[in-house]
Order: C-alpha cells, then structure tokens, then sequence
C-alpha cells in the first residue's frame, strides 16, 4: 500500500503571511486528514525558514523547486541540496516542465540534480509530462517513458527507491485543462509497468503523483484512479481552504 502524497509547488508566488495561514489551519486539531498522508508545500528559497517555523508543529512538510547539482561554488541566484536541507527541507522538485522550457534543463542536468538530491538526503519529486503536440503526435509515452528512463537508467536500485515521481502534462499546468482521470491513469500505469522492468517491488512501491490544473472540484476522480498515488498542485495549493480539499479527497 503506497502512503499518497499531496505536493503545492507554490512556484514565483506566496507569502510570509501564506506561509503562517498554512501552518495555522493545517495544526487544528479539528482538521481531519486521511491517515498516514504525507502534505509538503514546496515554496520559494526566502520563505524555507518561515516554513521550517511555521509548520514544525502540524502536518506539513515542505521542499524545495530546484537544486544546483554542485554543493556550492559561483553559480549566482542558484540553491543548493545542502542548503535545502540545512533549512530542514525533505522534498525537492526536479524536472519540473517550467526548469526544463525556461531554464534548459535537459535529461541530464535533471539526472545530475536527482543525484545531488539523493546526496542531501532529499527525496527527489521527478517531473515528466508531455506537450500537446507531443500527445497529439502519439508521442506521450515514448516522451514520458525516456524522460524516466534518462534518469532512472543512472541510478543504483536503491536510489531510484527513494524517489517520487509527477507526471504533469505540459498542456494540463496552469490551463485550467486538466488530463481525464483515464488520460493520466493511463500514463501512470504506462510508468509503473516501465518501472516493473527495473524491479517488481520498486514499481509497486513508487509514488506517481498527478499535477496539471488538479482542483478541490476534480481531485477526489483523478485520484480514485489506481496508479494516481497523490498530486503536484499549482494554481489551487496557493488557496488554504482549496488545497486542504484536496489532501482530504485523496
Ligand atoms: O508543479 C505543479 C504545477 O505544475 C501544476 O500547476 O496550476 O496546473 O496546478 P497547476
């Protein structure tokens, strides 16, 4: 039985007072989540120790959106797995759709950053997903599936057990148009079949989390779906009353 995980990815956005609010409404006692959920919000570098603070008492866990794969040295504006965890970060994104089109993060800078996550003790939340042409071209699984493998060919088996993976349609983030509950169930079990070609048991244990316009209205179907372990939220994370929806519709 795979424990779900519900991730924000609060991208360039939030707040000091965001961050407080969080952690506020989510250490109610009266706040009711399904047993053993694991919550992280992942937000920007300046807010890790307000959250480190804010959420040290309650559910929430929290991460970070991307990692340098050194562990210091000149590289302005960039942030490190180590500082990450010296901030009692646990999670970070890697891969995420925005880092490879804005940033140009190809299969292997994304390879090098997992690895420096494993490193840090992080757990590594590797972003796939699919353009609309690609899907359009009948492309989405031979896409996401090398995407996978680019990094999970590099990896030992036990690290490719400590991570998480999301698979976030390119199209779905931030479009409002979210994949069928049948469009991403297909996918995840497209992933979990690949993966049940590395090991049996690394396939039945991995976490595939679903991100693309994931709302408190369409959670509870997308996540009903077999091999949807949990979602990547944007847009809905950014919203208390919406995002606490959704960890109780998984
Ligand atoms: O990483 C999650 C994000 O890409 C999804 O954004 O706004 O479509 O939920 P959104």
């Amino acid at each position: 039985m795979r424990t779900p995980l519900i991730a924000g990815n609060w991208k360039m956005n939030g707040s000091l007072a965001l961050v407080e609010r969080f952690g506020e409404a989510f250490s109610q006692p009266e706040v009711r989540l399904p047993d053993g959920i694991d919550i992280a919000l992942m937000v920007p570098a300046p807010y890790l120790e307000a959250a480190r603070r804010a959420f040290s008492a309650g559910p929430l866990a929290f991460g970070g959106q991307t990692l340098h794969h050194e562990r210091h040295g000149a590289f302005t504006g960039e942030i490190s797995g180590a500082m990450l965890a010296e901030f009692g970060a646990t999670y970070v994104l890697v891969g995420h759709s925005e880092r490879r089109t804005l940033f140009g993060e190809d299969d292997a800078a994304v390879c090098a950053r997992v690895k420096a996550a494993l490193t840090e003790r992080l757990t590594p939340v590797l972003c796939l997903g699919e353009t609309l042409e690609e899907r359009d071209a009948g492309r989405t699984e031979a896409v996401v599936l090398g995407q996978l493998e680019a990094v999970f060919d590099a990896l030992s088996p036990e690290e490719r057990d400590r991570l998480v993976i999301a698979y976030e349609p390119v199209w779905a983030i931030g479009t409002g148009r979210t994949a069928t509950p049948e469009q991403a169930q297909a996918v995840h079990a497209a992933l979990r079949a690949r993966l049940a070609d590395y090991d049996a048991g690394l396939a039945e244990g991995m976490r595939l989390l679903y991100g693309g316009s994931m709302k408190a209205a369409n959670a509870a179907e997308l996540l009903a779906q077999p091999d949807i372990d949990g979602g990547l939220i944007g847009g809905a994370s950014l919203q208390v009353d919406d995002f606490l929806v959704i960890c109780q519709s998984a």
